[in-house]
């Protein structure tokens, strides 16, 4: 008999690749097996069950899974109990494929199926082969159990949306996350509620294209502007950021909230992928540059001082020097406090994959020239903090002694030195210095 047996809790070793919805829904698949008597473990080597919860937006993200799995392989010789089990993108992708390449995995479960996960490890326990890869359309969260009142930190992720029916030419989202499916307002509330309730003071709504929000509610579809308003009244909760947005889904009523609702942040993560119109129509966003300026530009008539972050790709399928120097103008235009950046690289079954691509080099240099310029911006931007009175929650202590970190309403982390702040505290700050990355203050 095991140790496991005989304390009937056995360990969960999950880990987590790629976007804030992964790291969203391990959260969640952790809670729901908790309820099967599982705890997790940072250990390989103590796990009953190894979860791979994968990611298929950077390039060869399958390859990648199948070279960690092989590195399991001696462990589960070891311990034939070991259960091991594929989630997420690269599970929804590749599906069965995955264990007729690696029979040693037990389990396949792709994210619309998370609520299923328990019945699918009872039926890896038995010995059989369990895979779940359907898009129903129930409320998976809904139905994942929750353990009761576990105190959490001050921020959390609250998933509100998946999927994405916008079908960019680089994109694999649409096809492993699926059609657009908003979760309705009586579910997010609830969760929203026992969050707070657990000490959370800040949320980050998730979803894939999450401004294309239209969840049911009081009196019909609710809009991303009034599920922030509805949040909003929540006592106790301080902060509300959402990510990740599309151009053409910013509406007038969730521009408007940039200036009147007090918990919405002044920092908006809003992708635009390139500056040149031929680009981004070859690239089907469906927006040009002057359309994603324009956005922009009401976004900073609503709320002054709003702080910027973007997605960026370079070297995509017949992109010029010109193509490229668009971009450049753009972010030269909007000037990003932040800004993820990637070469072009193709996702099998996606459009732009067929296309002749661009050569290494050119890919490299790009980025280059492009990072170069993000981060002259992001520094000046930080720097310009300085003097400045800014709010910031506080997530936990800082390396030196005596010292709390947090984030200002920009998201910048702020390190303060001061013996009376707690983690979930939000205090104003007067910034003194600029770090590497970081901001430092004095509490006002
Ligand atoms: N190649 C490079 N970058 C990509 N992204 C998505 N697909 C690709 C691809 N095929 C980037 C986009 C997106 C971010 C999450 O990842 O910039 O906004
Ligand atoms: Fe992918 Fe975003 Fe385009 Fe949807 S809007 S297809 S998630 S890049």
């Amino acid at each position: 008999m095991t140790q496991s047996d005989r304390t009937n809790t056995k360990k969960l070793f999950i880990k987590t690749y790629g976007c804030q919805m992964n790291v969203y829904d391990s959260e969640r698949m952790v809670e729901a097996m908790g309820g099967e008597g599982y705890v997790t473990t940072d250990k390989p080597d103590d796990a009953d069950m190894i979860l791979l919860n994968t990611c298929h937006i950077r390039e060869k993200a399958a390859e990648k899974v199948y070279s960690e799995l092989g590195r399991y392989k001696g462990l589960k010789s070891a311990k034939p109990d070991l259960k091991i089990g594929v989630a997420g993108c690269v599970a929804q992708a590749e599906g069965a494929e995955i264990m007729r390449r690696q029979p040693m995995v037990d389990l396949v479960v792709g994210p619309q199926s998370y609520h299923r996960l328990p019945e699918l490890e009872a039926k890896a326990r038995a010995g059989e082969k369990a895979l779940d890869t359907d898009m129903p359309e129930e409320d998976k969260f809904e139905k994942l159990k929750r353990r009761p009142k576990a105190k959490r930190g001050p921020t959390a992720f609250l998933t509100v949306q998946e999927g994405c029916d916008k079908f960019c030419a680089f994109c694999v989202v649409p096809y492993t996350r699926g059609a657009e499916v908003s979760r309705p307002v009586s579910r997010i509330m609830e969760e929203a509620i026992d969050l707070v309730e657990r000490g959370v003071r800040e949320f980050t709504l998730l979803g894939q294209n999450v401004n294309a929000y239209h969840g049911a509610g009081d009196g019909g579809d609710w809009s991303l502007a009034r599920l922030i308003w509805g949040l909003s009244e929540i006592d106790g909760l301080e902060r509300i950021r959402f990510t990740t947005s599309h151009p053409n889904d910013m509406t007038d009523d969730l521009i408007a909230a940039h200036g009147e609702c007090e918990k919405l942040m002044p920092y908006l993560h809003l992708p635009v992928q390139a500056g040149s119109d031929r680009i981004l129509k070859r690239m089907n966003r469906q927006h040009t540059a002057e359309d994603y300026l324009r956005v922009i530009e009401r976004l900073k008539e609503a709320r002054p001082g709003l702080h910027l972050s973007g997605d960026f790709i370079v070297g995509f399928p017949e992109e010029t020097e010109e193509d490229f120097q668009a971009t450049l103008d753009l972010i030269e235009e909007v000037r990003y406090g932040s800004a993820f950046s990637f070469k072009y690289s193709t996702r099998p079954g996606t459009p732009a994959a067929e296309r002749p691509q661009l050569p290494e080099d050119v890919k490299d240099d790009r980025l280059q020239r492009l990072q170069a310029l993000i981060t002259k911006h992001q520094r000046e931007i930080q720097d310009s903090m300085v003097g400045r009175d800014v709010s910031v929650l506080f997530e936990k202590p800082g390396r030196l002694s005596g010292q709390m970190v947090g984030k200002s309403e920009y998201l910048h982390a702020v390190h303060v030195t001061a013996d009376d702040v707690a983690a979930g505290d939000l205090r104003k700050v007067r910034i003194t210095g600029s770090g590497k990355n970081s901001l430092s203050g004095e509490l006002i």
